[in-house]
């Protein structure tokens, strides 16, 4: 087993009867997932996208990869959410943190900031670049507006024809702005299927193309994804995923209504972004909803620690554990004078004072009254990584629909965008326009 759950720091702080009754339900909501008779059954294409993508899917990305690979420093991927955060995910967590490997990987379109696409336009001066553009809908403001910017900019560095080489457009297969630009101009494109929602689409080309890109091996991700798809749908008595969308309900029912992802992998930060937007986007509607949160350790244990310890108890915590990692691991060495009394560490590696760090920490939260779950995966390799983003996909859709919501759509994000669109004045929503100026006035904002 790949990835498994130790739940023995939650045992003492949870209600067991309510355990049983949520893992029972949990069966009932698989089934109901298999027979695609539950909320949201018209996104259910990632369920089994692991096992059934074909070689010569992997091979054609592969291939654009390469392309892009040869004709690049960088690779900007723009895209935000769902259309982002995955590729980001696996990349960080296998790429070294100070260089990359031949090709490097940025990001735009994921905020509005001003500046960044200037210190990014600085930063490609003299380089060879390229783009890949993502966006299911194909109207998303963010990505639009940085890939208008950086088009306008490799159009005019490398010219119209060695633009269209350059950019890579992913997109639904025929509606949206973006399908219609790529369209017209001849770019290369890759599909994302209809029935995948973007934080579910990091086995599609959204997650695949920049990770290949970047210089992994999509083919031994998938492969983890795969073992975990086979593993979570072939055993329903030992079935962590089972397990952890329970244990989360009924912590939730219990008052913790917030989960903190915690990790000590330098590597792991943009898998917890990716995790919070995938629990966070999936549960958190109709009044309801685990609140997602992270943390990095032991760096937070400096910051965020005092409140877990001893704030309000409203926290469970997840835990990831890697019991090995493929780096190379440092030695603590000797000193004479021993001024830093450190001595008494001496030959010992980091992993083991890491690790040591991790179970003090945990015992000690759950000492302050903090559920502590964790997960252990046999190591960092991106077949983990894999298997990992597979088992959360998995748990967050039965967690979700323990909580009896859709977990597949994402109402509430449309509300900040109509306010916004009303406000930069995009035809259309003159209306709403007019409802936000009395608002402003009696809110006095
Ligand atoms: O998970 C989701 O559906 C969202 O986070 C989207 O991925 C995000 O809003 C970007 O949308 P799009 O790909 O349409 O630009």
């Amino acid at each position: 087993m790949q990835i498994s759950l130790e739940k023995s720091l939650v045992k003492n702080l949870m209600v067991h009867s309510h355990y049983e009754r949520y893992r029972s339900m949990g069966e009932d909501i698989m089934q109901s997932i298999r027979d695609k008779t539950c909320p949201g059954n018209d996104f259910l294409g990632w369920v089994n996208l692991p096992s059934s993508l074909k070689s010569e899917e992997l091979e054609r990305i592969n291939e654009v990869a390469q392309n892009l690979r040869k004709i690049s420093d960088v690779v900007v991927v723009v895209g935000i959410g769902g259309s982002y955060l995955g590729a980001r995910a696996v990349i960080e967590s296998q790429k070294s943190a100070f260089k990359s490997d031949g090709c490097e990987v940025l990001y735009a379109g994921h905020q509005l900031s001003p500046g960044y696409l200037t210190e990014l336009s600085q930063y490609l001066e003299g380089k060879k670049w390229s783009i890949i553009v993502i966006s299911k809908s194909g109207t998303t403001t963010e990505p639009a507006i940085a890939f208008r910017y950086l088009r306008n900019m490799l159009t005019s560095r490398f010219g119209e024809t060695a633009m269209k080489e350059r950019v890579v457009a992913i997109t639904d297969s025929s509606k949206g702005a973006l399908r219609k630009l790529a369209d017209a101009n001849g770019l290369q494109s890759f599909v994302i299927p209809d029935d995948v929602g973007g934080r579910f689409s990091v086995f599609t080309p959204v997650g695949l193309l920049p990770i290949a890109v970047a210089g992994f091996d999509i083919k031994q991700l998938i492969q983890g994804a795969k073992q975990m798809e086979e593993q979570v749908w072939s055993d329903k008595k030992n079935n962590i995923a089972l397990d952890y969308a329970a244990i989360r309900n009924v912590l939730y029912q219990n008052g913790n209504t917030t989960e903190v992802l915690v990790n000590y992998h330098h590597k792991f930060h943009f898998i917890a972004e990716w995790w919070k937007q995938l629990f966070g986007e999936s549960e958190g509607k109709d009044g309801k909803g685990i609140f997602p949160a992270s943390v990095d350790l032991t760096t937070d244990l400096h910051s965020m620690g005092q409140y877990i310890q001893d704030g309000k108890r409203n926290l469970f915590e997840t835990v990831v554990k890697f019991e090995n990692t493929n780096a190379k691991v440092e030695q603590i060495g000797h000193d004479d004078e021993n001024l830093d009394n450190l001595n008494y560490l001496e030959g010992k590696s980091m992993d083991f004072v890491n690790k040591n760090a991790l179970e003090g920490t945990m015992l000690a939260h759950n000492s302050g009254g903090v559920p502590n779950l964790m997960l252990k995966i046999e190591n960092d390799g991106i077949d983990n990584i894999g298997g990992l983003l597979y088992f959360f996909m998995i748990t967050c859709a039965i967690s979700g629909l323990m909580l009896q919501v859709n977990p597949f759509n994402q109402p509430g994000v449309e509300d900040y965008k109509r306010n916004m669109f009303a406000l930069l004045q995009k035809p259309g929503f003159e209306e709403k326009y007019k409802e936000l100026q009395i608002l402003r006035k009696e809110l006095n904002f």
